[in-house]
């Protein structure tokens, strides 16, 4: 069940329909109507959900894209990412914008994925955490099918080649990136016998016992046998992953990016795999979205690309409604939001 990230394009077929139009006078004041942009099954999961919890709240279905014409009365919006498969939102919001919101939760971790105003009106959190095992996990089976030549070993006749396999342990996985997705990482990775070494935006030491932090990014190349990008995507960011940090790469490192294509240059990604020193690399992500028919990243044979699907799993729908939950609780409290989203900083 597809709930949200793979990014779906603007008004899709998969778009809800505005099932209503609120008025004020058909909404009481003591209500909490929440708009979501989420499809209708995760919608009427959370209505169930909201009916035990919040009983004072209602939800209605609003078309994803550029939130548009909201009704007077939502004071909560659930939004999806709007700058996908291709589609920019204006520089301008829609008249009207921020309309009566006081609280935007959106469905994605990063905030590349909206324009400037988006962030202009009323707060706006996070769902940062909600799938940090799941990416966890696609990277370390990234990590088994590189170091043990899956599918390949698979045989289907009696000619039998014996292919020596390479240990994990004892291996270094690099972190670019120490938030949710990189903790969860290093502890699985510890377990099975990896040393991690990780360098992050800021001097906070890493909390997981044994992380030990690199000098520089290209410390952390030379270092690592794995290196996962799960960084940011900001001004910052962009092509931070170029042919001078692929240049000290370790030999035969394979390069694994769950977080978003533009931190890495393909080009220079497909020169080190192709004449320097680079082993592998696995993408759940790229940029474009999705890659053009024939691009060479699709047919290079050291190159693993999956659609962006690293983040989706069966449980995806429930773990946003419960951060979407646990926040509305501290929306009605006015307590502090958590994972609020930073524009200036970028995540
Ligand atoms: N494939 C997917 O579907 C998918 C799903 C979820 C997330 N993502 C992407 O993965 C990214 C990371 O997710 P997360 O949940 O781990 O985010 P997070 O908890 O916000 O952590 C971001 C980490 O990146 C670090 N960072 C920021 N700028 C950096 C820089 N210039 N160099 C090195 N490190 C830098 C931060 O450093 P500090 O700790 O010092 O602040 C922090 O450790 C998201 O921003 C999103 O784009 C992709």
């Amino acid at each position: 069940m597809l709930i949200f990230s793979a990014p779906l394009p603007l008004f899709s077929a998969r778009a809800v329909p505005r099932l209503q139009a609120l008025s004020e006078e058909n909404t009481p004041m003591s209500e909490l109507l929440i708009a979501s942009q989420m499809d209708a099954s995760f919608n009427q999961a959370l209505r169930e959900q909201l009916a035990q919890s919040h009983p004072g709240a209602r939800l209605i279905d609003v078309p994803n894209g550029v939130p548009s014409d909201l009704p007077p009365a939502a004071s909560v919006l659930l939004g999806r990412p709007i700058n996908v498969r291709g589609y920019q939102a204006g520089d301008t919001p829609p008249p009207g914008w921020p309309y009566n919101l006081r609280w935007i939760q959106v469905v994605s971790s990063g905030l590349d994925a909206y324009p400037d105003w988006f962030f202009a009106g009323p707060p706006v959190s996070t769902a940062r955490g909600s799938a940090s095992d799941p990416i966890a996990e696609y990277v370390l089976a990234a990590i088994f099918a590189y170091n043990k030549h899956l599918p390949d070993i698979w045989v289907q006749d009696a000619d039998w080649q014996f292919t020596a396999l390479t240990p994990v342990q004892g291996q270094t996985l690099g972190l670019l990136g120490f938030g949710s997705i990189g903790s969860s990482l290093a502890r699985k990775a510890q377990a099975l016998g990896l040393k991690v070494i990780t360098l992050r935006q800021s001097a906070t030491p890493p909390d997981v016992e044994g992380v030990q932090t690199a000098r520089d990014i290209h410390h952390l190349f030379s270092a690592a046998d794995h290196l996962v990008v799960a960084a940011p995507l900001t001004p910052q960011t962009r092509h931070l992953i170029n042919a001078k940090v692929l240049a000290s790469a370790k030999p035969g490192q394979h390069l694994i990016n769950i977080a978003r294509g533009g931190l890495l240059d393909q080009d220079a990604l497909l020169d080190a795999l192709d004449h320097g020193s680079l082993g592998f690399a696995t993408l759940d992500v790229t940029e474009p979205e999705p890659l053009p028919a024939g691009h060479r990243l699709y047919s290079h044979p050291k190159v693993r690309l999956s659609p962006h699907t690293s983040a989706i799993s069966t449980q995806t729908g429930e773990a946003i409604r419960a951060i979407f939950l646990d926040n509305l609780q501290r929306f009605v409290d006015q307590q502090p939001l958590v994972n609020l989203a930073d524009r200036s900083r970028g995540y």
